[in-house]
């Protein structure tokens, strides 16, 4: 699968450094040839002996020790690499790119490489969520430097939370998926709808609801990274901000129909992932609603069902996705929302499952087709979910083209 394929893989200082020897070894059972550049503080943790084993190719970790090539060894391996992965990517690694430093092996290969860059980070919970390191994190996904999301769970330090190596099988996954799917989106153009919408009561209170956007901008990042061109009327979310879309920010449900139907023509797939609220207020109270009596009737009407619009106007060679949030019926309902709104395709997820829905990094989703078929998966990150959508796109497609 990897055959041809030369992965750098840098290994840093910390605990979690020994699982990355099963890492290289999956790498190269997959016929990629792995090469491993360890910091000094690495080999405090693992030998380079191990690596060395496991890769069958010497390790670097001093730039100035005897050369093995022949060849300037951070210039010859940048330029040879398909892929850079940093794991653990400790918060060091990650201050000194984010700030320009290069000054060890690993660094100055990391600045002198065109290939792909993938950190996948791992380090104490309060290390990771201080912003100093949640900044060089945005900092360096700006400038197109992809990260992995840690897990969650038990520390090696005896806390608990966010930080966690992921599980060697699906650092591995994350670079198959890199590989195999690249630039397969070419020359389609995404409109994606993400996020809740605010309907305001009065100037300072509206209705909403606890959408993050983090799906929508998944399937965002995720399209783009396959050479699609993207764009996300997006409403009020508090989320980093791809910058490889077109991001049009809205509030209110009739500006995300509006906006939706002046981008339509422009699109082929229409991704409606945002969380819109059902109904507005009949009339916004121009003064700030003074609490004066015991109980407060609000009048509410129906809010315009974007997806529907858009389903009514539906051209030839269009795709429409839409989502379906369920507490229960889930297959049921979804399959009616399906029909209803015109989608060649809906992501059903029962919210009420924990790790799917709201807020969180995880979903569990069913992809229910318009023939009827039916693709479940399993607990996985949004967005990995966000490629098992688009390739079902993609294959629907080719289906039907
Ligand atoms: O009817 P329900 O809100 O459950 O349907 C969900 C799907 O319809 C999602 O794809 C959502 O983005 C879309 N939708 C919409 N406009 C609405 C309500 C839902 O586009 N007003």
């Amino acid at each position: 699968m990897l055959t041809g394929k030369t992965i750098i893989v840098g290994v840093c200082g910390g605990i979690a450094a020994y699982k990355v020897v099963e890492v290289v070894s999956s790498l190269r059972k997959l016929n990629a040839e792995v090469h491993v550049i360890m910091t000094e503080n690495a080999a405090e943790f693992v030998t380079p002996l191990t690596f060395q084993s496991i890769s069958h190719n010497p390790v670097t970790v001093n730039m100035f020790a005897e050369p093995v090539y022949w060849d300037i060894k951070h210039i010859s391996l940048a330029e040879k690499a398909d892929m850079v992965m940093i794991a653990p990517a400790t918060a060091n690694i990650i201050g000194k790119v984010a700030g320009g430093i290069a000054d060890d092996m690993l660094s100055t290969t990391i600045m002198a490489t065109k290939a792909p860059v993938i950190f996948v980070p791992a380090m104490n919970t309060n290390m990771y969520e201080n912003v100093i390191v949640q900044n060089n994190i945005s900092k360096l996904k700006d400038m197109g430097y992809t990260f992995l999301e840690p897990d969650s769970g038990l520390m090696a330090c005896g806390t608990t939370g966010k930080g966690r190596l992921p599980q060697p099988q699906s650092i591995v996954e994350s670079i198959k998926s890199y590989f195999s799917r690249r630039m397969d989106m070419e020359g389609y153009r995404v409109l994606i709808t993400a996020g809740p919408t605010r309907e305001a009561i009065d100037p300072v209170r509206y209705i909403s609801n606890h959408s993050s956007g983090k799906m929508g901008y998944a399937i965002a990042e995720a399209a783009a990274a396959r050479g699609a061109q993207v764009k996300v009327i997006s409403g009020p979310v508090h989320i980093q901000k791809p910058h490889t879309a077109v991001i049009e920010d809205v509030t209110t449900a009739d500006e995300m129909l509006e906006a939706a139907l002046n981008s339509y023509n422009d699109f082929d797939i229409i991704i409606m992932s945002a969380a819109v609220a059902d109904y507005k207020c009949a009339s916004i109270a121009d003064k700030k609603i003074k609490k004066t009596d015991e109980t407060l009737s609000i009048e509410l009407v129906k809010n315009p069902d974007i997806a529907k619009e858009l389903g009514k106007i539906k051209k030839q060679g269009k795709v429409h996705v839409g989502f379906s949030a369920e507490t229960n019926e889930l297959v049921t309902n979804a399959k009616a929302k399906l029909k209803s709104k015109n989608f060649d395709m809906i992501v059903a997820n029962d919210v009420t499952m924990e790790g799917a829905g709201f807020g969180v990094d995880t979903n569990i989703v069913k992809l229910i087709g318009k023939d009827g078929s039916i693709l479940e998966l399993p607990l996985m990150k949004k967005i990995e979910v966000a490629h098992k959508i688009l390739d079902q796109i993609l294959q629907f497609k080719s289906e039907n083209s």
